[in-house]
């Protein structure tokens, strides 16, 4: 089994250029199935979830091909198969996004229930409500969602909560139905704004994203395009907080700073100093840290997906401050690999209260999903000594390169095994 093992101390100083999406690449190629013709996605991340979801793809019928470093050709005949085992489904969550666009496209969708997982549970409640009002038959069949139709008609659909995938989901099935969609309280992530401008580009006629009100106009074909994935606002968050936590100094390049402006005003108000010009972020973390309260919320609140390196960072803040996870309830479990190294940390329900402490210690750590594996590399860079991170397929998941770039700013971190 690999591991990363990180010899703590070396503050991060250079620049480091942020690749594309992985949340918007993986639904962007799902998204791809809808179109007759060559679909040519650009800045697509070279990590395991992408090659996960475009092996699924191929054994569906798609045809799929990187043409350079970042740039995949994806052509889907009119034949698809349409289910997903579980086996598959177990291995990559996100392939559930395969629903909307195989129903729009093939007519029919079999995708199995994910189940829980290490973040919490993951429920598609929404997304079946979405579907039926859009006119399709949904069935709950032996662990499967069995969804079919003989064409999907426009319609209303009110989310409860704004849900991510939900939303995607909804706006791939409403693109091909038969008059207009109007879905309400969706959410507004740039993944969404993405999803419907790459929709826009084949073909379809979304308007709205970005805005709680997204309305989709069906068409009744979507053609080939090439389409640009906008850049990973996470990876770039995990950049910013690192070089903060280690007091070091970094530009951050290709990022869209309006996308990191939640994580921006908390580091600030954490007295890190943090610089926007048009596509570049520059961090440093000079001055003495300052101890905050967040709340994870749907965008444009705290994002979930940066909880966990931002708890990392408090561990060596001075003072209490108050992290409330209100998104995916099994997030705060990294407290306890955090406490192994030294941090004080208590866990009530949804609420964690992180005691700033002079410095954390080095050691054998196991990180239980990708955010928190990203987050115990912020620990380890920042420790005292040599941390040990296992089970680091969950950071390949989702960061390509990480230990050359996180190498390139001068952090003393190697992959062993
Ligand atoms: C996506 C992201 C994930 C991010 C999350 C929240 C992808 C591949 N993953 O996940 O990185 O952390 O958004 O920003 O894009 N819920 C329901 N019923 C549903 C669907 C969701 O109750 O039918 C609840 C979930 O339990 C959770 C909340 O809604 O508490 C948010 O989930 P959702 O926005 O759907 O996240 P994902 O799309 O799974």
């Amino acid at each position: 089994m690999s591991k990363i093992v990180i010899a703590g101390g070396q503050p991060l100083v250079g620049r480091v250029r942020v690749g594309g999406a992985k949340n918007a690449a993986l639904t962007a190629i799902s998204a791809a199935l809808l179109a007759r013709g060559d679909v040519y996605l650009e800045n697509v991340p070279n990590i395991s979830d992408v090659e996960i979801m475009l092996e699924i793809i191929k054994e569906l019928g798609s045809q799929y091909q990187w043409v350079s470093q970042d740039c995949v050709k994806i052509n889907s005949p009119d034949n698809l198969s349409y289910t997903t085992p579980y086996q598959q489904v177990k291995k990559l969550r996100a392939s559930n996004l395969l629903l909307g666009s195989l129903l729009a496209r093939v007519g029919k969708a079999n995708i199995a229930l994910p189940g829980g997982c290490n973040i919490g549970s993951r429920p598609m409640d929404l997304h079946i409500k979405g579907l039926v009002n859009l006119g399709a038959k949904v069935e709950l069949d032996h662990g499967y969602i069995k969804a079919t139709t003989t064409g999907l008609k426009g319609g209303r659909v009110y989310l409860d909560f704004p849900s991510v995938g939900a939303t995607e989901n909804i706006m791939m099935a409403a693109v091909l139905a038969k008059g207009q969609t109007v879905i309400e309280n969706v959410a507004k992530e740039p993944e969404i704004v993405d999803l419907a401008n790459f929709l826009n580009a084949m073909g379809a006629k979304v308007r709205g994203a970005g805005t709680d009100v997204i309305k989709i106009q069906g068409v009744p074909e979507l053609k080939g395009v090439r389409y640009s994935i906008i850049p990973d606002r996470i990876e770039a968050g995990t950049f910013m907080v690192a070089a903060a936590a280690t007091r070091g100094d970094v530009l951050v390049e290709n990022v869209i700073p309006t996308h990191l402006e939640p994580l921006t005003a908390k580091l600030r108000e954490a007295n890190i100093i943090v610089e926007e010009k048009d596509d570049v972020i520059h961090v440093k973390g000079e001055a003495e840290f300052k101890p905050i309260d967040l709340k994870t919320m749907p965008y444009p609140g705290f994002p979930t997906d940066m909880q966990s390196q931002v708890m990392a960072f408090l561990t060596i803040t001075p003072g209490i401050s108050i992290i409330v996870e209100n998104v995916f309830e099994n997030r705060l479990q990294l407290a306890e690999e955090l406490k192994r190294m030294g941090a004080k940390i208590k866990v009530e329900g949804r609420t964690a209260v992180v005691e700033g402490v002079p410095q954390l210690q080095g050691t054998q750590v196991k990180a239980s999903d990708l955010r928190a594996g990203a987050a115990l590399i912020i620990a380890g860079l920042i420790a005292q000594g040599e941390t040990e991170i296992c089970n680091i397929h969950y950071i390949d998941r989702g960061y390509e390169n990480l230990e050359d770039k996180l190498t390139g700013l001068g952090a003393r971190i190697t992959r062993v095994g």
